[in-house]
């Protein structure tokens, strides 16, 4: 059983559904597979960086993807996290994120730092679980509506291979049992000290219900009915922080607490030094997660100073940045550097370029999108729009399946068909050229 409440969001993630890892084998990246497709180069570097990260020679490290914009940087970064298991946090922040009103940059960043570094705890349970082969209420008056009636105490009988028992609960269990619609034949999982409830799943030896959809048919269970369980579920440093802010709070401040909770630095030391003795006793352990930032020129001077330091730190998540500029400015100095990045910074970074795509790649990241949404297109439009993204950006001819959808449907045509394409090319446009245009028309905008 897991509880993951990681509270990490991330940006767009509806627009990298389709990836499932880097669709590396040995070594070799396949041109098409786990969701990706082509970009070979920089999957078999990313997973080179997959299994350093595993062996836990990437500390005080950081990667960047650098590539123009569409040619799969944000991709390639979920893709490394996908490759890393499903524990592993993930947290995107982009580089203009960290200027806010409400927060300081450095908090922001600690925040992310702490959100991609997990924390799996185990935790060993005394537990009842068995089969039910009888559930009686004990019902009494609501004590404000007597006209209501609630359960004040449940006796359960479950039964595993071994034996048979009888158990009397209060309220809550009887509760948890009426609100899950526990039955006859279902297995449960009651937490003996919390009588948290938990149903399982329906026996396999119980009589099929036909009535409810997707219920899951399980093995009775085996053994002694009271045992010892070892539970697993993995937070992240920041729930911890939070959970740490918030004790001797009234219970309001959870719901009106959010985000805003104020987290000292008292806070963190005394979360890591538990979670340091957790990690001592064997009972927790630490996975470090990844903390993506896109567009790292905008982090200043003071951020990578910052981050620096973090990456110093014992406890550090994995750090990927992506850009898509060249030389710029370090943002607060009047310095050049590759990427906007201060030098002393780039020798601990490992750089991974992402290459514009060939038209057989943009053909098949097309094709793969508009199977995922659903999309009928015809082969006119579809050689079109292949050609579009080839001419233009993949990224293009990708953002046009949204209002392409739109038009199609104005057009009374349900599948997309050439003349929608061509009309969609003409009422949105392609970042160069509206820039271009603009450029343009910039004498004339100016006056
Ligand atoms: N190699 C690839 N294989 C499959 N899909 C890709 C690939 N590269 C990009 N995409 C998809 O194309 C879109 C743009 O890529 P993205 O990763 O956002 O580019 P970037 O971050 O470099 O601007 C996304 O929907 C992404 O999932
Ligand atoms: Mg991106």
């Amino acid at each position: 059983m897991a509880i993951r409440p990681l509270d990490g969001k991330f940006e767009r993630i509806g627009f990298h559904t389709h990836i499932r890892g880097l669709g590396v084998r040995n070594g070799k990246a396949e041109f098409m597979a786990d969701g990706m497709v082509g970009q070979v180069k920089a999957r078999e570097a990313a997973y080179i960086v997959v299994q350093m990260i595993k062996k836990g020679k990437m500390a005080g490290r950081a990667i960047l993807l650098a590539g123009p914009p569409g040619t799969g940087k944000t991709a390639i970064a979920l893709a490394i996290a996908k490759e890393l298991g499903k524990d592993v946090p993930f947290i995107s922040l982009s580089g203009s994120e960290i200027y806010s009103t409400e927060l300081k940059k450095t908090e922001i960043l600690m925040r992310a730092i702490r959100r991609a570094i997990g924390v799996r705890i185990k935790e060993i349970r005394e537990v009842i679980e068995g089969e039910v082969k009888k559930i009686e209420y004990k019902m009494s008056p609501h004590p404000y509506n007597p006209y209501q009636q609630i359960p004040e105490s449940v006796t359960i009988t479950l039964a595993t291979d071994q034996e048979e028992r009888r158990f009397s609960a209060g309220t809550d269990v009887a509760m948890a049992f009426l609100q899950q619609n526990i039955r006859e034949g279902d297995i449960v999982l009651i937490d003996r000290e919390t009588g948290r409830t938990t149903k399982l799943g329906r026996s396999k030896n119980a009589p099929k219900s036909f009535d409810i959809e997707g219920e899951v048919y399980i093995d009775p269970p085996k053994g002694p009915i009271i045992k010892e369980r070892e539970f697993i579920y993995t937070l992240s440093l920041h729930d911890l922080d939070l959970s740490r802010a918030r004790r001797g709070e009234s219970v309001l401040s959870l719901f009106f607490g959010g985000e805003r909770e104020e987290i000292t630095n008292e806070i963190r030391q005394e979360v890591d030094e538990i979670v340091k003795k957790w990690i001592e006793e064997g009972r927790a352990e630490i996975i470090p997660g990844v903390l993506f930032i896109d567009e790292i020129h905008m982090l200043d001077i003071e951020a990578f100073a910052f981050l620096n330091r973090a990456l110093e730190s014992e406890m550090a998540p994995i750090i990927i940045f992506a850009s898509n500029r060249g030389i710029t400015k370090i943002r607060g100095t009047e310095i050049e550097s590759p990427h906007g990045i201060p030098i002393d910074f780039l020798d601990r970074i490992l750089i991974i370029s992402t290459d514009p795509y060939t038209e057989k790649e943009i053909r098949e990241i097309l094709k793969l999108k508009i199977k995922e949404e659903n999309i009928e297109i015809e082969d006119d439009a579809f050689e079109e729009l292949v050609k579009l993204g080839v001419e233009n950006s993949l990224r293009y001819s990708l953002i046009l399946l949204g209002p392409l959808k739109e038009i199609a449907e104005l057009n009374g045509n349900d599948k997309i068909k050439k003349e929608d394409v061509d009309r969609a090319a003409k009422l949105f446009l392609d970042y160069r050229k509206s820039a271009e245009i603009v450029k343009k028309y910039e004498k004339l905008f100016l006056v």
